[in-house]
């Protein structure tokens, strides 16, 4: 068992992370749960594998449990079922000292944190991802939002939760592409600041495909280790520290939209292909060295991920692109800070790059 403490004064917490740890959670949430009373939010999917174990075990702790189901898919993250779930909270009596359990990936996590923020202002809530991508990024550092008809996660709050309980046996259901976009984040945490990390990503990516147990629990302490310091040093991203964590993602993001944020290209392979593309563009403007940036491309290809527009099936201009980049939440004063890369583990935040300059690269990257 390791415990990670997010350390954020009177908002930090404890991750755990335990393989088989879902099966004693009754224990692990005791002190969570106030008024032995618990509302869990997960969605068809999670609930099909994972939601009677849980339930049944934490009742027969004595827990009174409710269950709210989401339909599975980006589209939950939205103002209709943030409507539905606080009204359904709101009719099951919801006190403020309740607590609420994101069961599931990272659209229930980003759902219910932010239900849990507005809900008379304020609930607690805890997070129990049961996805790789939410295991080692989205459920650890309190973003919290839905989606708008303008973009993704432009409506929402940092809300950091009271817990999070990370069990890596509950990735045994989870589909393998699934598992392999959200080991594009993985990978992202060596690229950042940890070389040696990327080097055992290279050595070991295809036994924690494989879901060799010791790989993937590595892999998560190590990501959720990253993510808890960074977290602690700049919680609402401001000194620039956390934007870090947004490597590959502005790439991404045009292919992304450009996809439609559709089934075409999910969001772990957007940033995989982006994370590609943030190291050639680095060689283009002389950070980085070729090798470098052919080693990230290596070992995304190894892994069978995207490591490139073609590889994302993205065959749209340069131009389109930036334009869809330029909707990105993170634009600032008509310019948009790009993650660029030194070499492996040595990423920068450059906030003078010519938009121009990106258009004419994707058009060369095609
Ligand atoms: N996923 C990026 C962040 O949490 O800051």
């Amino acid at each position: 068992m390791t415990i990670i403490s997010v350390d954020l004064s009177d908002r930090g917490y404890d991750i755990l992370v335990k393989p088989g740890a879902l099966a004693d959670a009754a224990r692990h949430l005791e002190p969570y749960a106030k008024n032995q009373r618990l509302f869990i939010i997960t969605d068809e999917n999670v609930a099909a594998n994972h939601l009677n174990q849980l339930t049944n075990q934490l009742e027969r702790s004595g827990y009174n449990i409710e269950r709210f189901i989401l339909p599975p898919g980006e589209k939950s993250k939205s103002w209709l079922f943030l409507e539905k779930l606080t009204d359904w909270l709101l009719a099951h009596g919801v006190e403020r000292s309740d607590t609420l359990v994101a069961f599931g990936g990272g659209v229930v996590g980003d759902l219910t944190g932010f239900a849990a923020a507005i809900l008379k202002r304020g609930c607690h809530f805890l997070q129990i991802p049961t996805s790789l991508l939410a295991q080692v990024d989205s459920s650890v550092g309190g973003k919290t939002a839905i989606n708008s008809k303008a973009g993704k996660n432009l409506i929402g709050s940092f809300n950091q939760p009271t817990f999070v309980l990370i069990d890596p046996l509950v990735l045994n259901s989870l589909p393998d592409r699934e598992l392999r976009a959200g080991y594009a984040e993985v990978i992202k945490y060596g690229l950042i600041d940890n070389a040696p990390f990327f080097s055992w990503c290279e050595k070991n990516g295809a036994r924690l495909l494989a879901r060799d147990p010791d790989a993937l629990s590595h892999a998560i302490i190590e990501s959720v280790t990253a993510k808890a310091k960074i977290v602690g040093e700049d919680e609402k991203e401001l000194s620039g520290r956390r934007a870090l964590l947004n490597l590959g993602h502005t790439f991404g993001h045009a292919l992304e939209a450009e996809t439609g944020y559709s089934d075409k290209l999910v969001h772990g392979e957007a940033v995989a292909a982006g994370m590609a593309l943030a190291f050639q563009y680095s060689v283009r403007r002389g950070h980085c060295d070729a090798d470098e940036a052919r080693r990230v491309s290596d070992h995304l290809k190894a892994v069978n991920l995207p490591n490139s527009l073609a590889t994302a099936s993205v065959y749209a201009a340069g131009q389109n692109l930036v334009e869809h980049m330029m909707h990105d939440k993170k634009m600032a004063s008509g310019t948009l800070p790009f993650l660029l890369a030194n070499g492996v583990g040595k990423t920068f935040l450059a906030d003078d790059v010519d938009l121009t300059d990106v258009a004419n690269f994707l058009d060369q990257a095609q």
